[in-house]
């Protein structure tokens, strides 16, 4: 088991990454406030995984409340979370009973939010299952659900308490979803990790093959770098720089999850999509070659991505892209790249230019 831990003071918390750990309920006692927890899951992920969870808690003692939702992001809403909180209720879930979610980041960011908000506040803990959980959402304290009008548009930063990501339920992660949560694998060697990067260009194949120990390198790699952000800037307040630059593409990638219908376009996917955009918009002001992009863009489709964007057209994506949350008092500010492995923020690119990378990666 590899341990890392998220510097935030009182609120620090370790991730715990390796095989077997759903029923280590040894590993999760120690983070309970009471012998009380609250599993949310979905119908997809708790027929796999809720029972050894629940049973090992059992034996431990703690008494566990299953609440199983609806699968997918067109779920990530007000419907979902009233679930969650009606089910509180029902079962009489107190303010020492914690909230843990088992699945991946729709179900992180749902069952996240409900604890920020459920009686002002109640403890939480990440079980991711996607990879993508695993190597980003779990991590950070960012919850919340969809609008109709954008992604994630109602939420708060409530850290859990621990993370406990088991490398095991990967094996039975649809490879559509192994690609998704590879974008934000590549995503850590784009912004800041230039080695990693380098090292996902020889792994990409035995990655995507699934291999155990490339698969915990690189969440292990992926999890440290976020950690390091998240501890440096947690509420993404920083002026330039910091946090905001996890979502290199998102702005971009959120337009088109948005433009599209949730649940369309995979999250990852989008981001991929999106990513390749801010790429393509970083070397029309003079900062990647063509080599770069290129580059870029093979490694994508080496992790089954696309690197071509939805077709909605330049305008929607500018006004789908003006309600992003980076927008301040008017102007957008885009996660762009100086170099590879060197991310920036970017207030000042001219509508024009972002409107011409946007075609060029609809077309190509
Ligand atoms: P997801 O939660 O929809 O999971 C993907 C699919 O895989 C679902 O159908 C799920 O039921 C299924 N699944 C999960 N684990 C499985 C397993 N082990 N075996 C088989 N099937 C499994 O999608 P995701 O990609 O995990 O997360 C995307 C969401 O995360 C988006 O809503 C995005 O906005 C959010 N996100 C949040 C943050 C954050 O910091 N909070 C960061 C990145 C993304
Ligand atoms: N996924 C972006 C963040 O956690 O800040």
């Amino acid at each position: 088991m590899r341990r890392l831990n998220v510097a935030l003071a009182d609120r620090s918390y370790p991730i715990l990454i390796g095989g077997g750990l759903l029923s280590r309920a040894d590993l999760i006692l120690p983070f309970l406030r009471t012998k009380r927890a609250a599993l949310v899951s979905n119908v997809t992920v708790a027929p796999l995984y809720l029972d050894v969870l629940a049973r090992g808690l059992e034996k431990v003692g703690v008494g566990v409340t299953p609440i199983i939702l609806a699968d997918g992001e067109a779920h990530k809403n007000w419907e979902s979370l009233n679930l969650i909180y009606d089910a509180l209720l029902a079962t009489r879930c107190d303010r020492g009973t914690t909230i843990v979610a088992l699945g991946g980041g729709v179900i992180g960011d749902l069952a996240g939010f409900a604890a920020a908000t459920y009686q002002r506040g109640v403890p939480f803990i990440q079980i991711p299952t996607t990879l993508l959980s695993q190597v980003d959402s779990s991590v950070g304290g960012k919850t919340g659900i969809n609008h109709p009008r954008g992604k994630n548009m109602v939420g708060a930063f409530w850290q859990p308490k621990l993370v406990l990501a088991d490398t095991d339920t990967l094996r039975t992660l649809p490879d559509r979803e192994l690609s998704a949560g590879m974008a934000e694998v590549i995503k850590y060697g784009l912004i800041r990790d230039l080695p990693f990067l380098d090292w996902l260009e020889t792994n990409m194949d035995g990655l995507m093959a699934r291999d155990g120990a490339l698969l915990a390198h690189a969440i292990e790699t992926s999890c440290a770098n976020k950690a390091q952000v998240v501890a440096a800037d947690e509420y993404e307040t920083a002026k330039e720089g910091g946090r905001a630059l996890l979502n290199l593409g998102h702005t971009f990638g959120h337009a088109i999850e948005t433009g599209m219908g949730y649940g369309e376009w995979l999250h990852g996917e989008a981001v991929a999509a999106g990513t390749i955009m801010a790429v393509e918009l970083s070397r029309r002001l003079g900062w990647l070659t063509a080599a770069d992009v290129a580059r870029v863009r093979a490694l994508f489709a080496r992790a089954g991505l696309p690197v071509r964007g939805a077709e909605l057209g330049a305008a929607r994506y500018l006004e789908l892209m003006s309600h992003d949350k980076k927008v301040i008092a008017g102007s957008l500010r885009l996660v762009l790249l100086k170099a590879l492995g060197e991310a920036v923020t970017y207030a000042d690119v001219p509508q024009e230019d972002i409107a011409a990378a946007i075609e060029s990666c609809c077309r190509e």
